[in-house]
């Protein structure tokens, strides 16, 4: 059936409610209607082949997945429904006063394909605002781990205990039919995305300050600015800085260690909680978003063995001997992109602009000269340039936040979403379970023979 919305009523749905299931719910049968379509023409067609080396190298550059919310280009870098981040930087509705786009509309665009008008970015920091409470056995559990538990690994018990609250499984085991599982699956990531900075906050506190508790959040506030107060931060240039991180960190297309995970354990019907933990846990590889800690944690090891201004030669030595180690340069190289990452060119310039003059920004900056030579000279490395992670650490240095092993918890939050809003139209697409074919190197043996 081919479903036919008026054009009028579809511009008004999209450009004055501030409804975002609505919208949606608008949305979804058109693009449904689109992927039918042109599957059945172009569904016969290939897409790439595959070679012995990717099977063995873990998939790289397989197209085998669709992701609706953001596109990779090597050389261009991160591009969220067509739009780079400074273009986001530009038109996405900021708080009053600031100059960093709103999280808020990030994810309007991530959901919709649409830039979001002001009313509409409010309605969503107001709805994540009444969402945010805890389940009371969700504040136990963080109450009673240890601060010796890693800060990540707190989060995904977190979340995982949190499913007890979802929506989809109550709805699933109710008998729902499967074209409404998507509206299950966005209330749950609705909520998820709402608690997610009041666990994180509870974590920071416990870890680090005692236990305090954490301030109210208030509705009339945007996601960052609660998150920045509940973290015990009133500086207002670290809230500007939290929303442009937690706007840049996002997304990163749909074949990453996180992404993919959440879309993997999703396609088994796993609900929002358990899918957006699984691929956190991922998150918390130190070949994927731990970089940021192990950035930080490298760079005071340099500084404590070379002193606070090194020179080009002493620093050259420093980067030798961590890879003579058998240890990568944490921040540097990609498996997709081939130039300087755009989130890195970004904070790069929000420090310029803020911290000119600080001796860490200096430090970092002057890896920029000596690190890509160097992973070039070696050889084998595909992308010599600075990836997101090499600077993120420096602007939480400066505004206070101190504590390395907590980074990767930012991004989580930040991460959450984009995966879930490529979870939801995972759900609207009614997109199967995930299961590709594997091989043994003994049937590999074989074939080529
Ligand atoms: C991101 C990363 C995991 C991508 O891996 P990849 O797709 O396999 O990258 P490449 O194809 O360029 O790797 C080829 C070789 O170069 C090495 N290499 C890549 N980046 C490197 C780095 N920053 N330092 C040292 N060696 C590096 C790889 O370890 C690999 O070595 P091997 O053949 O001995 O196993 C890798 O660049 C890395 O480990 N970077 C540091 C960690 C980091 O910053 N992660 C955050 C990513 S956003």
């Amino acid at each position: 059936m081919i479903v036919k919305i008026n054009p009028c009523l579809r511009s008004i749905i999209r450009k004055a409610s501030t409804d975002l299931k609505n919208v949606l719910a608008a949305k979804i049968p058109i693009h449904q209607e689109t992927v039918k379509n042109f599957r059945k023409k172009h569904g016969g067609e290939k897409l790439c082949d595959v070679i012995v080396n990717q099977a063995y190298g873990g998939m790289r550059g397989i197209v085998a997945m669709v992701c609706e919310t953001s596109i990779l280009d090597p050389e261009e870098g991160i591009r969220f429904r067509g739009h780079t981040i400074p273009d986001c930087q530009k038109k996405l509705p900021k708080a009053s006063g600031g100059e960093e786009p709103l999280p808020e509309g990030l994810f309007w665009l991530l959901l919709t394909g649409d830039i979001p008008n002001d009313a509409q970015v409010k309605a969503i920091s107001k709805e994540w605002a009444s969402r945010a409470a805890l389940a009371p056995h969700v504040m136990t559990l963080l109450k009673n781990l240890p601060s010796t538990v890693h800060p990540m690994s707190q989060l995904s018990a977190a979340v995982i205990a949190h499913n007890s609250e979802s929506k989809f499984v109550k709805a699933y085991m109710s008998g729902v039919h499967k074209s409404k599982y998507w509206e299950y699956v966005y209330e749950d990531s609705m909520d998820l995305i709402a608690k997610l900075p009041v666990i994180a906050a509870i974590i920071y506190q416990n870890v680090y300050k005692s236990g305090k508790s954490v301030a109210p959040i208030d509705a009339d506030k945007d996601w960052s600015l609660n998150f920045t107060r509940m973290l015990g931060y009133d500086n207002p240039k670290f809230t500007e800085l939290m929303r442009l991180y937690l706007t840049i960190h996002c997304d990163h297309e749909g074949g990453n260690v996180s992404a993919h995970t959440v879309h993997l354990v999703g396609s088994a019907l796993s609900d929002p909680y358990l899918s957006y933990a699984a691929g956190m846990n991922g998150l918390a590889g130190p070949l994927h978003g731990l970089a940021n800690q192990e950035v930080l944690v490298w760079v005071m090891k340099m500084k404590q063995a070379l002193g606070d201004s090194p020179n080009d030669d002493q620093i050259k030595d420093f980067i030798w001997k961590t890879l003579k180690s058998g240890q990568v340069i944490p921040g540097y190289g990609h498996a997709v992109l081939r130039k300087t990452d755009p989130r890195y060119v970004c904070q790069y310039e929000f420090a310029k602009k803020h911290l000119p003059d600080d001796p860490l920004f200096q430090v970092v900056s002057g890896l920029y000269k000596v690190v890509p030579p160097i992973l070039t000279e070696l050889g084998k490395v595909q992308n010599p340039w600075p990836n997101v992670d090499a600077h993120s650490g420096v602007l939480l240095q400066y505004y206070g936040l101190k504590e390395m092993n907590y980074y990767t918890v930012l991004f989580a939050v930040s991460r959450a979403l984009g995966v879930l809003a490529s979870l939801i139209w995972d759900r609207a697409m009614g997109l199967p379970i995930e299961r590709p074919k594997s091989i043994s190197t003994e049937n590999l043996l074989k074939m080529f023979k």
